[in-house]
């Protein structure tokens, strides 16, 4: 059955992989893909406002980027902070709502505190929902929905999967129907475990600074072609 409904995804989440790749194909320091990373970044937000995708989940620094060098590690946070400041203005302008979904613990508080703005400046925004997963882990966030459950006291029988996705850091925003990750390998990352349990893949080649519309066009023509049963069956 195909849903007309979701003929266009209510939700895309990406893994951007290829950075390091793209810059050192260029002799350029990795910094420089992820700089153009987010460039790309931007390019799919405005192509998934054009097409009608309300909500899009971005991968940007995961629980395990602190194992990268000190360097980069600290590049890519001095990188956030300078896209913020570039692009929030116009993120606001689009009528984005920028949410950031990942521990903020051990986070400078210059970051914190740029998050915090972006949330509240853009916090009333309906055109397109922007979670930015920052120091974000999906097995971090089984477990911090996990401890909130018990501190607000659920019992155990009352602990449904719906009330468990309460306490889950994307709370509020329907599961994506679409999990896109670029930079050719094949594999989650740790990136929204539980989330994705219906989720439909696309895995792609390209490297995620090259990602733009035609890119995204051919991941959601692939998605129209699936499928989606929900563990059900098909209708005659
Ligand atoms: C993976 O490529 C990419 C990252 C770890 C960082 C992605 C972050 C951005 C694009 C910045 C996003 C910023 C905002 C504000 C949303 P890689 O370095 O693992 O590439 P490789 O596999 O080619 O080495």
């Amino acid at each position: 059955m195909v849903d007309a409904e979701r003929s266009v995804p209510r939700h895309i989440a990406i893994v951007m992989d290829g950075n390091g790749r793209w810059a050192k194909k260029r002799f350029l320091p990795r910094f420089f893909g992820h700089k153009a990373g987010v460039d790309a970044v931007v390019r799919t937000v405005q192509a998934c406002i054009d097409r009608g995708v309300p909500e899009l989940t971005v991968f940007a620094f995961s629980s395990e980027n602190w194992r990268r060098p000190a360097d980069e590690v600290s590049g890519l946070m001095g990188l956030v902070l300078a896209a913020m400041s570039r692009y929030m203005a116009r993120m606001h302008a689009l009528g984005v709502r920028v949410r950031i979904v990942g521990d903020r613990q051990g986070l400078g508080d210059k970051l914190r505190k740029a998050w915090d703005e972006a949330e509240s400046l853009t916090a009333h925004n309906t055109r397109l929902t922007l979670n930015v997963a920052f120091n974000y882990g999906g097995r971090w966030d089984v477990v911090q929905a996990a401890r909130r459950a018990l501190a607000a006291g659920v019992q155990p029988e009352d602990l449904t999967e719906s009330r468990f996705g309460e306490f889950m850091a994307t709370a509020g925003s329907p599961d994506p129907d679409l999990f896109i990750r670029t930079g050719g390998e094949v594999r989650i990352s740790n990136f929204l475990l539980w989330q994705v349990a219906y989720s439909e893949f696309v895995f792609s080649d390209c490297l995620w600074p090259e990602f733009g519309e035609a890119q995204l066009d051919a991941a959601l023509a692939a998605y129209r072609q699936r499928d989606r049963r929900f563990g059900g069956v098909k209708e005659a």
